[in-house]
């Protein structure tokens, strides 16, 4: 019965990879097959990062630690990196030379300010009378109009959306000094009930987004806003060193349960090649390197070899933020972030470990594991793989992994749409976030909550906000008994 819902691509016949022996590959495969003896845990299961996972005591930096299998090398530069992404950035002209040309706009002044202590960020309370400041929930802006059209349109390679002629492609709500800040997000919530099974319920949280305070006037009539919310930056280079081939096999064919991910393509100005994207919410970018210039550019305003402005996301249509000094010094180099300083940081994000699984030999989170593979969870949420033999950095070759994740796009239905289209992402669509480490969100930030705009408040609301592709499998969650619901999310806790 179980092997039936399996998607065609484990069935089917040997993967390509090229990295492999015909020896390997049958390993691989072997090893890679989806469990169907739950009555206790598989070997190295509790090993989800591989080699490089670690055994410490679970606190709120369980997040925070190197790749166990780092060298002593590796772990200099990871330390130095580390620096980097909790330094405060601040404003030009300023005596602190090394460490200035924020903004001139901005979303945050540090990479940790979103991703708190490593883990995913926080949204302000779900009160309605609550105005403090969102920080790590950053909002998307975009006009209708595809991929290429934004290529053509702003001759450049490597953007995936039109963004809005006056604000671009994120909403700055801060400013260095004497210019005005975008806007602020304002956020309302609605109380939807859901009825489940044995007589219990649950409430979900149904946000509506809007802007005030604009500083620049209006925005563009037919703006949409993709809210987005920092996620955790556990296991980011292991994610890297996952092959293709492995992550196209799921995207072949439907497997006759309604599911198919689709790949998200982006184009890449450096080689003028289409790359595969695997991170950010919609997979709008294909290597830790450029998602991390990307945010030095975007949500800091700082220069980088990759995004070489140093007015980050200031358009045209703002002479104001165009006319402030910014931080480049000639005997520096010509960014504000050198390509020394980003090669720290994109290490240290590749580089944060897995905390090992707790409990996986329990009855209950072994129960809860059946459950997550009958109820089809593991479709999108894809349990292991073995990355390329010929990653780049040693740590991540070869490595059995337990991501939970196949890092492609999937319809999620209109509960959880943005409307927004990113490269070839469509406005229903979100890649399936990796489900390692989940069960110590809250470990590591107590105000954590889930989902792309952090709207599920507890991981049951984040199942039920399923929809679309994921249809079926949230409706079976929603029929199980009590002790089932607890089950798998006992399960989903000890990730
Ligand atoms: C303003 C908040 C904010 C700041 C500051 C920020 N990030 Fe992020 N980060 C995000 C959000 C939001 C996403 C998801 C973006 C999306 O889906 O488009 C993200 C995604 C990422 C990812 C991809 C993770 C994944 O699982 O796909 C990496 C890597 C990353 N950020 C690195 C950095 C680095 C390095 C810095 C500092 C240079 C930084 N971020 C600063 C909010 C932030
Ligand atoms: C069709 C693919 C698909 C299936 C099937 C699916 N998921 Fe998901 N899952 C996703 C996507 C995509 C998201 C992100 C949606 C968003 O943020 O809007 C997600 C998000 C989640 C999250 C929140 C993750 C985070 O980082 O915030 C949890 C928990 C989760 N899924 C558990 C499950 C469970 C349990 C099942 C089975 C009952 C399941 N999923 C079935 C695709 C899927």
């Amino acid at each position: 019965m179980l092997l039936g819902l399996f998607p065609a691509a484990w069935a089917g016949g040997p993967a390509p990879r090229a990295d492999l022996s015909a020896t390997d590959r049958a390993r691989v495969k072997d090893i890679t097959r989806p469990a169907t003896d739950f009555s206790r845990a598989e070997p190295f299961e509790t090993m989800q990062g591989g080699a490089g996972t670690i055994k410490k005591l679970i606190n709120p930096d369980i997040f925070s630690h190197p790749a166990a299998n780092l060298s002593f090398e590796g772990r200099q530069e990871f330390m130095v990196g580390n620096g980097l992404f909790r330094k405060d950035w601040v404003s030009s002209p300023s005596s602190t030379q090394a460490s200035d040309g924020l903004g001139p706009l901005f979303n945050a002044r540090s990479c940790q300010a979103c991703h708190v202590k490593d883990g995913r960020g926080t949204v302000p309370g779900f009160d309605p009378l609550e105005r403090s400041d969102v920080v790590a929930l950053l909002l998307r802006l975009s006009i209708p109009g595809s991929a290429d059209e934004a290529r053509q349109r702003l001759g450049q390679g490597e953007v995936a959306s039109l963004p809005d002629p006056v604000y671009g492609h994120q909403l700055q709500p801060f400013a260095v000094p004497g210019l005005p800040a975008e806007g602020r997000i304002n956020i309302q919530y609605r109380e939807i009930a859901v009825a489940l099974a044995g007589g219990a319920s649950a409430v979900l949280m149904e946000p509506a987004y809007s802007v005030e305070d604009l500083g620049y006037g209006p925005l563009h009539p037919d703006v949409r806003y993709s809210p987005r919310l920092a996620p955790p930056m556990l296991g980011l280079g292991l994610l890297e060193a996952i092959h293709e081939d492995d992550i196209l096999a799921h995207a072949a064919g439907d497997h006759g349960d309604g599911i198919s991910g689709r790949p998200n393509w982006i184009h890449d100005a450096r080689s003028g090649k289409r790359v595969l994207g695997r991170f950010n919410w919609k997979a709008g970018q294909p290597t830790v390197e450029r998602q991390s210039a990307n945010a030095f550019s975007g949500d800091m305003g700082l220069s980088t070899p990759l995004f070489p402005s140093h007015y980050g996301d200031c358009t045209p249509a703002q002479q104001a933020c165009l006319d402030m000094p910014h931080g480049a010094q000639a005997h520096l180099g010509e960014h504000e972030v050198p390509a020394r300083l980003m090669d720290f940081v994109t290490m240290y994000s590749q580089n944060l470990a897995l905390p090992q699984r707790r409990d996986a030999d329990d009855e209950r989170v072994l129960a809860g594991k059946k459950l997550f593979y009958e109820s089809n969870c593991i479709a999108c949420h894809v349990p292991k793989y073995v990355t390329r033999r010929d990653a780049k950095r040693p740590e991540h070759r070869f490595q059995l992994i337990w991501p939970y994740t196949d890092l492609l796009l999937h319809d999620m239905g209109a509960g959880l749409a943005d409307g927004q289209d990113e490269g070839d992402a469509g406005g229903r669509e979100w890649r399936t976030p990796p489900l390692w480490g989940i069960g110590l969100t809250k470990t590591v930030n107590p105000n954590a909550t889930w989902l792309h705009d952090g709207r599920a408040r507890t991981l049951l609301e984040a199942i039920l906000w399923h929809g679309g592709e994921a249809q079926a499998p949230r409706d079976r969650v929603v029929a199980m008994t009590p002790a089932q619901r607890a089950d798998l999310i006992r399960f989903l806790e000890s990730l």
